[in-house]
């Protein structure tokens, strides 16, 4: 059975410290809240994976994941980073294809499928975001964009690989505006992206992917997205950077 998963994408925010001191006010707020089939990601800074993942040996059901690996294995790129360091470290996951790495540093399809099997060569399980801008979901082309990335990015991997991915849809027109996609919205790609699976993978494989919802999620709207049947859960942007949304956002699992 696929996970419920809400994972919290803290992009370039928080200082060691207080990064450091969100993840345990939020590890202490849920530990008992978090329930069989429910996985916590806390995507955060490099800086931070090595404390956190310490900090969260204790809660089982809490992973930690980065927000960005390169493709190359190591070697002469001043700056960057491997999978293999991500995974030195500890982490268990990392955001791949977020529409803010597309956009201002110029990630193709092609890049992102190479960042993903860098990923999955080193045990990293990629939260592989795709979603399409505000003129495409206008044009009415979104399917088609959703469906190109999915399969210039993903479909190179066989079933047995493709299992490890994570998926997060989010529409880019969505991201940190205040603006959700609503239920039904959401609900209609998520479906699409399912049936596109199934047609790739047979359908007990796009059964058993996450599909996550991303973008001006919070502890107001969650309920109604997470009901959706396709809807596995949130990719939590800005609300992540909050304990006590966080925990809400969480807690709508329990109270389904
Ligand atoms: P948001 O970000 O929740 O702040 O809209 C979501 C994301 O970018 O992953």
């Amino acid at each position: 059975m696929r996970k419920n998963i809400v994972a919290g994408n803290w992009k370039m925010n928080l200082d060691y410290e207080q990064g450091i001191s969100l993840f345990s006010e939020m590890v202490n707020m849920i530990q008992d809240e978090v329930h069989g089939n429910q996985q916590i990601i806390i995507c955060s800074p490099f800086i931070h994976l090595p404390a956190l993942v310490k900090l969260s040996a204790s809660a089982d059901q809490v992973a930690i994941g980065a927000q960005n690996i390169n493709q190359n294995q190591k070697g002469a790129f001043t700056g960057e980073i491997s999978a293999e360091q991500v995974k030195s470290t500890g982490a268990q996951y990392v955001i791949l294809g977020h529409s803010e790495r597309r956009a201002y540093f110029g990630e193709t399809d092609e890049l992102l499928a190479q960042k993903v099997d860098a990923a999955l060569g080193h045990d990293l399980r990629p939260i592989f975001c795709i979603g399409e801008t505000k003129e495409e979901r206008e044009s009415g082309d979104y399917f088609e964009v959703i469906k190109s990335q999915l399969s210039n990015g993903l479909f190179h991997l066989d079933a047995k690989a493709f299992q490890e991915i994570v998926l997060a849809y989010e529409p880019v027109w969505a991201i940190g505006t205040g603006l959700t996609a609503s239920p039904e919205q959401a609900q209609e790609v998520h479906a699409f992206i399912r049936k596109t699976l199934a047609e790739q993978y047979g359908q007990d494989v796009a059964d058993n992917t996450s599909i996550l919802y991303g973008g001006s999620a919070n502890p107001g709207n969650a309920q109604s997205l997470f009901s959706q049947p396709d809807i596995d859960g949130g990719l939590i942007g800005g609300a992540s950077l909050k304990s006590r949304d966080f925990q809400e956002i969480i807690n709508v699992f329990n109270a389904q």
